[in-house]
């Protein structure tokens, strides 16, 4: 990597630490999930508890960055904060929350009670496995299955590869090669939720929650898509999964706007007024970009490889133009601005939102790291 790129990437990184400090500093122990007019602390609604592992998740990529003792520290007491949702059942995302927070924290030491707390965490999962249907239901209920489980279900997949626990993984294979049949459509794009009827199984049509139509393309769905099933090829070597992940991103990569930053949904009519016209999702961007590092290493030819790899790059380099990355905004405190949340619910609307910062400092630390 030339030299100014990387030291682009390292000043972006120590811009990410200075605002990470300065929140936790300011509000202790509050896990926010997006921004309102750029601050982190406010009342507004959660729609669902699921980021815990993001904030926690860059305070041990800061760690492991320069080995600085306060954030071995910051780290390890947020990421016991998250204990006990290793028994929750209310929602889908566990693999969000303990893949970010305690899987860092085992393999930095090894300590078989953090792998105890990941192997829970991926069974209480797998207790959302509806066997007529053959999928892991979201929080909404029995008959709703979404894309976004895609990067929830490499829990199951760790704790089945830790304890060679043979039902985890089937319940996991079968959730992701459901998904991949009812969610994933033959031109690659997604769709955000799937409904089946609970009596028998049968499934009944797509559905969406946050993107602009059940036939549309959510583009944050497409990221998860794209880096789950990309994850569940590493864990397990299916090569079914990978050819998945290869569709989601030629889909992704064909139909960017000319500044690789997508809107909100590859659907949405551009020339309808906010929040559902040409409204950006700077999330979804680094979510695609640390996904397609993945892809990198793990396509089959070198000419695909290098694809992924300068596609990454280049949606990095977009994401540290002043437009994005906040360093030149005074009094905002997320690190990535204009990500979405929930745009029908008109929830961190053009805010930064706790997932997008966590996976630009993730994609940045995969480009200075060199893992492609
Ligand atoms: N709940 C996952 C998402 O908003 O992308």
């Amino acid at each position: 990597m030339p030299e100014q790129q990387s030291a682009q990437y390292k000043a972006a990184l120590d811009f990410a630490e200075r605002q990470v400090k300065s929140l936790v500093e300011r509000h202790p122990d509050y896990f926010p999930i997006y921004t309102v007019g750029g601050k982190w602390y406010h009342e507004g609604e959660l729609w669902t508890d699921w980021t815990g592992g993001f904030l926690t998740g860059m305070m041990w990529r800061f760690y492991r960055r320069k080995h600085e003792v306060e954030w071995r520290q910051r780290a390890a007491h947020y990421s016991r904060l998250l204990q006990p949702r290793q028994h929750d059942r209310n929602v889908h995302d566990l693999g969000f929350i303990f893949l970010n927070s305690y899987l860092p924290w085992y393999e930095l030491t090894g300590d078989p009670a953090f792998l105890q707390v990941l192997v829970q965490a991926g069974r209480t999962l797998a207790t959302r496995f509806q066997e007529k249907g053959q999928y892991l239901c979201s929080f909404l209920g029995p008959e709703s299955l979404f894309i976004d489980i895609m990067m929830n279900v490499p829990l199951i997949f760790y704790a089945a590869n830790q304890t060679g626990d043979k039902e985890l993984r089937r319940i996991a294979v079968a959730h992701c090669r459901t998904t991949r049949e009812r969610l994933v459509r033959s031109d690659g794009s997604t769709a955000h939720e799937g409904i089946f009827d609970v009596q028998t199984g049968r499934f009944l049509r797509q559905s969406t929650q946050q993107g602009l139509r059940p036939d549309s393309c959510w583009a944050r769905g497409l990221a998860w898509s794209m880096y789950g099933f990309s994850k569940v090829f590493g864990l397990t070597g299916m090569e079914e999964f990978r050819e998945t992940a290869e569709l989601n991103a030629e889909y992704w990569l064909t139909h960017l706007p000319d500044d690789k930053i997508p809107y909100w949904d590859f659907d949405a009519d551009l020339s309808q007024p906010l929040p559902f016209g040409p409204q950006k999702d700077s999330s979804a961007a680094a979510i695609a970009a640390s996904a397609l590092f993945d892809l990198a290493r793990q396509a089959k030819s070198d000419e695909r490889s290098l694809i992924y790899h300068n596609a990454a790059l280049v949606t990095l380099d977009a994401l540290l133009d002043p437009e994005y990355l906040a360093i030149s905004t005074p009094g905002w405190e997320g690190i990535l601005k204009h990500g979405v949340y929930h745009t029908r619910k008109n929830l961190g609307v053009d805010e930064s939102v706790m997932w997008g910062d966590f996976f630009f400092v993730e994609a940045l630390s995969k480009a200075l790291e060199q893992r492609v």
